[in-house]
């Protein structure tokens, strides 16, 4: 079984598996955390180096502001409760996005906790909190402008490969499985240059429901594709 470097996924459906029980939208998010849990742990004995979660987009802000803080308690709450459990299971975490929206209790917990794991070396936790591809994407070229008007970075240096380095995920390996759940066939805004030749799997389980077998289903699918990355095995014209 050839398993993925880099996992990211899209964890949809939480309200709507909450609606389907007649529970306040809120109970869907505290059931994702349970799936949250199960695929770091998965993922780490797998041996997947980077598993990438959208936590909160950069279009969730504009949800209903119960819903929105919430969500920023609950993000809390995982943090402080989940950390030391992290950190005995080796979990390495990083967090991307633009923070600057969280109260300040969650930035100061979030990169406390980000410190304390700065050394580990088992699967890379990717947290994308008020992320958006698109904002990634800017500011990346708002630091290489800066660094050009400085004088520290030449336009004819600009490429593919340079550029990639003020990205987010510069540091990561590669996107090979970009999961979403609830049945959505759409990005979202989440990751989108980093997605270029990303296997794309989509599942209808919502997230609250999505384990450990629903991981194994999506890993199998992988296998099962024939990554070209545009060229072709045989040279036949
Ligand atoms: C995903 O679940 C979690 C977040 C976006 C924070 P949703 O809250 O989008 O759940 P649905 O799509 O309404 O079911
Ligand atoms: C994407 O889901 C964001 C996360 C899962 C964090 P949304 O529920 O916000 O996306 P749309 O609104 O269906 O596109
Ligand atoms: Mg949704």
């Amino acid at each position: 079984m050839n398993i993925p470097k880099h996992i990211a996924i899209i964890m949809d459906g939480n309200g709507r598996w909450a609606s389907k029980r007649f529970l306040p939208r809120i109970q869907g998010h505290q059931k994702g955390v349970k799936a949250v849990r199960e695929a770091v742990k998965h993922c780490g004995k797998l041996g997947v180096k980077t598993l990438t979660l959208f936590a909160f987009s950069s279009e969730n802000k504009n949800r209903s502001t119960e819903e929105v803080s919430l969500l920023f308690k609950l993000f809390l709450s995982v943090l402080k409760q989940e950390t030391n459990k992290l950190n005995k299971h080796n979990v390495k975490l990083k967090i991307i996005g633009n923070m600057e929206l969280f109260p300040q209790e969650v930035q100061q917990t979030a990169a406390d906790a980000q410190a304390l794991l700065a050394n580990n070396t088992g699967l890379t936790l990717v947290i994308a909190a008020n992320y958006g591809g698109q904002w990634d994407i800017a500011q990346a070229a708002q630091q290489i402008a800066k660094r050009a008007a400085n004088n520290e970075i030449n336009a004819d240096d600009i490429n593919i490969d340079t550029f990639s380095q003020y990205l987010c995920l510069a540091d990561q390996p590669k996107v090979d499985l970009l999961i979403r759940t609830s049945g959505e066939l759409r990005i979202s805004n989440f990751l989108l240059w980093d997605i270029a030749y990303s296997e794309l799997y989509f599942t209808d389980t919502l997230w609250p429901d999505f384990n450990p077998a629903e991981l194994d289903k999506a890993i199998e699918s992988f296998n099962h594709r024939d990554r070209r990355f545009g060229a072709r095995k045989d040279k036949a014209c």
